[in-house]
């Protein structure tokens, strides 16, 4: 294996890159803000803690969506299905129609998942954390609930592509 030598080794490309080898599903995460969804993809998303509940993303510093995704009361997060390549495209894309077609269900106060999702969580902002170009998001629960554990199939995110888990 080639060692890690110098501070190129660490330009943004290659980060990307190297990054990107560690595969992760993808949620979205979406809520109701002045009466219209608003939210974006994530593969940032991992569990954080069971008391209290957390999980957390990570969301840029240049999002132009996350300042009005913040002022949200309640936010929804849905970890996508294998079959979502081209809504998580979707959901990343041009905001104006990053919820068209989908079918949304929203909570009371304004949490929005996805209904053909495996995972739905209801989630309030618990903190921010300032990490360099990217602000870490930790979500506190309201609510969890699944499809059902049976044969779950989320979409992978690996080296900038879309893919599914193979049975062993
Ligand atoms: C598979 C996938 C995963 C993504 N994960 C993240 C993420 O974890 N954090 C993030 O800030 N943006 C992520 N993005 C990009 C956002 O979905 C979105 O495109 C980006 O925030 C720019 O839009 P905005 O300016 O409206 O926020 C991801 C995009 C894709 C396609």
């Amino acid at each position: 294996m080639t060692a890690l030598r110098t501070n190129q080794d660490l330009d943004h490309h290659r980060l990307r890159e190297v990054f990107g080898i560690f595969p992760s599903g993808v949620v979205a995460v979406a809520a109701v803000v002045d009466g219209v969804p608003v939210g974006l993809a994530a593969s940032s998303f991992t569990s954080v803690s069971l008391d209290p509940p957390l999980v957390s993303f990570s969301i840029a510093n240049a999002s132009k969506t996350w300042p009005d995704l913040r002022r949200a009361v309640h936010l929804g997060v849905t970890i996508l299905a294998d079959h979502h390549s081209a809504v998580a495209r979707q959901l990343a894309g041009a905001p104006a129609g990053r919820f068209d077609g989908l079918s949304l269900t929203a909570s009371p106060l304004g949490a929005v998942t996805l209904d053909d999702g495996l995972a739905h969580f209801e989630t309030t902002i618990y903190r921010e954390v300032l990490a360099g170009d990217h602000t870490i998001v930790l979500l506190r629960l309201l609510a969890a609930r699944h499809a059902g554990l049976g044969d779950p199939s989320p979409l992978v995110f690996h080296r900038s592509r879309f893919g599914r888990l193979q049975p062993d």
